[in-house]
């Protein structure tokens, strides 16, 4: 089973309009050389703050690169100040929306069953989810990350079932890799991976086998490779390196 690989970048509450411009110009320049078939090699993705992305969607136009968005509310509208629905980010040409990122998870209270309802509004929609699952140091230290990935993984694909197919992808990252300079080792990222691939595979048979699982927390060009070189790792997202379009291009080319 062969698995496009997927880079995503994460700038969080990071960068204007201008500068998802700026940006977007200096990145199509480093990827310029590889893009000839570039995407049926690596997929690529960047996820601005909301104010960026029309912007950077009509800076990126024409280059196969994709747009993705960082959050999203399960209703389609209503009341609900300072919210964003899945029919803005379709009429914007986002191709993926983060969901349950953990920063949303621990600094915005969302929820397992909060998650869930956002993964499940997005059935039918254009814009697929990437939902980011991971463990926080003390559950890790208690010997808990299956289980906890586990759970926030099971909440989800008991809302949607297999209704999002492979469009489901999934990131695993772990809370205490997250801005710390401190990555998961290749290989306990792997056991991670293939621990919520097995359960995939349960739940969803074949397609499980299609879904990708990224990794995140920590990722730049000097150990992107050595983590995408695993069997179960199909991607990356990337927050703080990929707000230096020279070090976010260098890991979608060196492993592309
Ligand atoms: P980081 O963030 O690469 O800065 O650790 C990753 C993320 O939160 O998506």
């Amino acid at each position: 089973m062969s698995r496009l690989p997927l880079a995503v970048a994460n700038w969080k509450m990071h960068r204007t309009p201008d500068e998802a411009a700026v940006y977007a110009e200096r990145f199509r320049e480093r990827m310029a050389p590889h893009a000839a078939d570039l995407d049926r090699r690596f997929e690529v993705a960047i996820a601005p703050p909301f104010p960026a992305l029309d912007r950077l969607g009509r800076a990126l136009s024409g280059s196969g690169l994709a747009l993705a968005a960082q959050n999203v509310h399960p209703e389609l509208e209503g009341a609900f100040t300072g919210e964003v629905s899945r029919g803005m980010l379709e009429a914007l040409g986002c191709r993926y929306v983060l969901v349950g990122h953990s920063e949303r998870r621990q600094l915005f209270g969302e929820d397992d069953a909060f998650v869930a309802a956002k993964v499940k509004g997005l059935v039918g929609s254009s814009v697929r989810p990437i939902l980011c699952v991971g463990e926080t140091l003390a559950e890790r230290e208690r010997d808990a990350t299956l289980e906890v990935v586990g759970r926030q993984l099971g909440c989800v694909l008991d809302a949607a079932g297999d209704a999002l197919g492979s469009r489901l992808v999934v990131a695993y990252e772990p809370i205490w890799a997250i801005g710390t300079g401190r990555t998961a080792t290749p290989e306990l990222a792997q056991d991670v991976h293939a621990g919520l691939r097995e359960r995939l595979v349960d739940r969803l048979g074949g397609i499980g086998r299609e879904i990708r699982i990224l990794y995140g927390g920590s990722v730049k060009p000097a150990n992107a490779g050595e983590l995408l070189a695993r069997p179960d790792i199909d991607g990356v997202l990337v927050g703080g390196a990929s707000l230096d379009p020279d070090a976010f291009a260098a890991i979608c080319t060196e492993n592309a």
